[in-house]
């Protein structure tokens, strides 16, 4: 299986989720970052940039199935899933799976609607193409917490449902080398809704010390860590915090329950 962005966070944990299972990963890694991709002799690493479209006639060619997801915010979003699906197409590769996001329809964040178009051209390639849409991940604030410290640039009190990134990766694999899910889109959503302060209260209780939820200003957040961003990048991002702050990002969680044939794993699960 190609996994692309195996040196990222999700791609690690894909990469994994298929080496439990016995599968050998085509690991596609920018820019070399070997060092970072899981290490397991059922893993080689081949070089791929998706932006240029070097390498992705290789990475591809014989291949039984695809796992696509796109670098974080990144403009060309659109214009990667149609390269890679093309490669696909032309080679002969049915089995795409694409890393999408929880409504990739929200016109209030653009990164969401690239993702509808990435959605939507792959598919008019690719049929049989599957999509997950993943809401955020619990991790993304497990490092904070275990910190002390949960420091976010939108409210504090706006509900979240947050998924374990460990689960999503194992509902990658599934849909990667088991039948039945030709064509299908899965909502990847945690069982639980929780604000970024209850999220804190949980893991004071859980870590056995105190963690702060702490709401920093967006243009503190700006001029701080977003300031070495690219302009787009942070307009993303900032349009982002404004919707988590008018609304949190909540979704349902039975579609991952069916999937995974349990519950989701929850907050307490992966901080303990
Ligand atoms: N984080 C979340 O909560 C969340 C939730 C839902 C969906 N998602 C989506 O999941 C995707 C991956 O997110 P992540 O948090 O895993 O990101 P990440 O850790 O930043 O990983 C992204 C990977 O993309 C690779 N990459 C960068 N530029 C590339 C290029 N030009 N060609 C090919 N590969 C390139 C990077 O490779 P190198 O390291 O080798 O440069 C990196 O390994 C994103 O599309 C994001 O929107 C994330």
């Amino acid at each position: 299986m190609l996994v692309i962005g195996a040196a990222g966070k999700t791609g690690r944990a894909v990469t994994r989720a298929l080496v439990a299972r016995g599968v050998g990963v085509r690991a596609a890694i920018h820019q070399g970052r070997r060092s970072r991709i899981h290490a397991d002799d059922l893993v080689h690493a081949v070089p791929l940039d998706l932006a240029t479209g070097v390498g992705v006639e290789a990475a591809v060619a014989g291949v039984s199935g695809v796992y696509h997801m796109a670098p974080n915010v990144h403009p060309d979003e659109v214009l990667m899933a149609t390269r890679l699906a093309d490669s696909a197409l032309r080679q002969g590769v049915s089995r795409f799976v694409y890393h999408s996001v929880l409504h990739p329809d929200d016109a209030s964040m653009p990164h969401h609607l690239r993702k509808a178009q990435a959605e939507k051209a792959i598919r008019a390639r690719l049929k049989s193409a599957t999509v997950l849409r993943p809401t955020a991940y619990l991790q993304n604030l497990d490092g904070p917490a275990q910190h002390g410290r949960i420091e976010v640039p939108y409210s504090l009190d706006t509900p979240f449902t947050n998924v374990d990134l460990d689960d999503v990766a194992d509902v990658a694999a599934r849909v990667l080398t088991e039948e039945g899910h030709a064509g299908a889109t899965y909502d990847l959503v945690g069982a639980e809704r929780l604000s970024v302060r209850e999220m804190a209260e949980v893991a004071t209780e859980v870590l056995g010390h105190p963690v702060d939820a702490v709401a920093v200003p967006l243009d503190e957040w700006i001029s701080g860590p977003g300031q070495d961003l690219s302009d787009h990048a942070r307009d993303d991002l900032v349009a982002m915090f404004r919707c988590y702050d008018r609304e949190g990002l909540v979704g349902d969680s039975r579609t991952l329950r069916d999937l995974l044939g349990r519950q989701p794993r929850s907050w307490r699960d992966v901080l303990s």
